[in-house]
C-alpha cells in the first residue's frame, strides 16, 4: 500500500490525473474504473485540460462506474449518469459505447447486476480504478457491514450517506436510499486502486482506513489487502494518519 500525501486538493487530483494519463498512453484501451461525488472533480478536471491542451486520447479507453441510484434516470441531475457527463464525458473523446454506469432504472436488479460483472470480465478486468471515501468508511456504495467479498449487487444507504448526499439535492427528502454498487470483491479485482481523499473532515475515516483493522465497518479498509493500492490524500485529510511522517519519508525516498 502506498500513501501519498500532497500540499493540497489540486496537487492530489494532478498527481491521480498524471497516474491516468500514463496509462492511457502506455495503453490506449485501458480500463478505467470511475468515482462520482465532490472528491474527483479536480482529477476530471485536470483529465479536460489534458486532452485540451496535450491530445491526451480517449477515443479507446473503456470506462465502468462503480455505482448509480436506484430510481433515478439517467436525464435525471443528480443522476451519476449525468454527473459523469456532465463532468468528464462530454468533454473528452471517449466513444459513448466505452461507457459503462450503472442503469438505476433497470427493472430486474439482480440479473442486470450480473451482467455488470461479466461486462467487467468481458473487458478483461478493471485496469485502473479511483474511488472516494464515505464519512462512514465506504469506498463505491459499500456501506459498514458490507461484505468484504461482495460483487455488484443493490445496496441500502445509510443514514448518514443519505444526510451526506443530501447537499446535492434541493429537497434533501429526495436522496435515493438505494444504489447499484460494485461490490468490495469487484473493486479488489481492479489491478490498480487510486482512493482519493481531501478535507479535514475525511481525516479519521482515512486513518482507520489505512491504519486501522481491516473490517467490514469501513469497507475501504479492505485496500489493504490490496496489491496495489495507492492513497492519494491531501494535508488535511492525511492530517490524523499515525505515521504520517513515515510515508512522507517513503515517497521522498523512494528508489527510481
Ligand atoms: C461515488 C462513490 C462514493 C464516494 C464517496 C465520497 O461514486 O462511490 O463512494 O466516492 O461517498 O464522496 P465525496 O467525494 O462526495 O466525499
Amino acid at each position: 500500500m502506498e500513501v501519498i500525501i500532497k500540499a493540497d486538493y489540486k496537487q492530489m487530483s494532478a498527481e491521480a490525473a498524471a497516474r491516468i494519463a500514463d496509462l492511457v498512453y502506455h495503453q490506449p484501451n485501458a480500463v478505467l474504473g470511475l468515482a462520482t461525488g465532490s472528491t474527483p472533480l479536480g482529477l476530471y478536471k485536470e483529465l479536460i485540460r489534458l486532452h485540451r491542451d496535450d491530445g491526451l486520447d480517449f477515443s479507446k479507453v473503456i470506462t465502468f462506474n462503480l455505482d448509480e441510484y436506484v430510481g433515478l434516470p439517467a436525464s435525471h441531475e443528480q443522476s451519476y449518469n449525468y454527473f459523469m457527463k456532465d463532468n468528464l464525458f462530454d468533454h473528452i473523446n471517449v466513444n459513448p459505447s466505452n461507457i459503462h454506469v450503472p442503469n438505476g432504472m433497470a427493472s430486474d436488479i439482480e440479473a442486470y447486476c450480473l451482467w455488470y460483472e461479466d461486462e467487467i470480465e468481458a473487458y478483461g478486468g478493471i485496469d485502473l480504478q479511483i474511488l472516494g471515501i464515505g464519512s462512514d468508511g465506504h469506498i463505491a456504495f459499500n456501506e459498514p457491514a458490507s461484505s468484504l467479498g461482495s460483487r455488484t449487487r443493490l445496496k441500502t444507504l445509510t443514514k448518514q450517506t443519505i444526510d451526506d448526499n443530501a447537499r446535492f439535492f434541493d429537497d434533501p427528502t429526495e436522496v435515493p436510499h438505494y444504489a447499484i454498487t460494485m461490490g468490495v470483491g469487484t473493486i479488489m479485482e481492479a489491478k490498480t486502486c487510486i482512493l482519493l481523499a481531501s478535507g479535514k473532515g475525511k481525516a479519521d475515516t482515512v486513518a482507520k482506513a489505512i491504519e486501522g483493522p481491516v473490517t467490514a465497518l469501513i469497507t475501504a479498509s479492505a485496500l489493504q489487502l490490496h496489491p496495489d493500492a495507492v492513497f492519494i490524500l491531501d494535508e488535511e485529510a492525511a492530517s490524523s494518519l499515525e505515521l504520517h511522517d513515515y510515508y512522507q519519508w517513503v515517497y521522498e525516498n523512494k528508489p527510481e
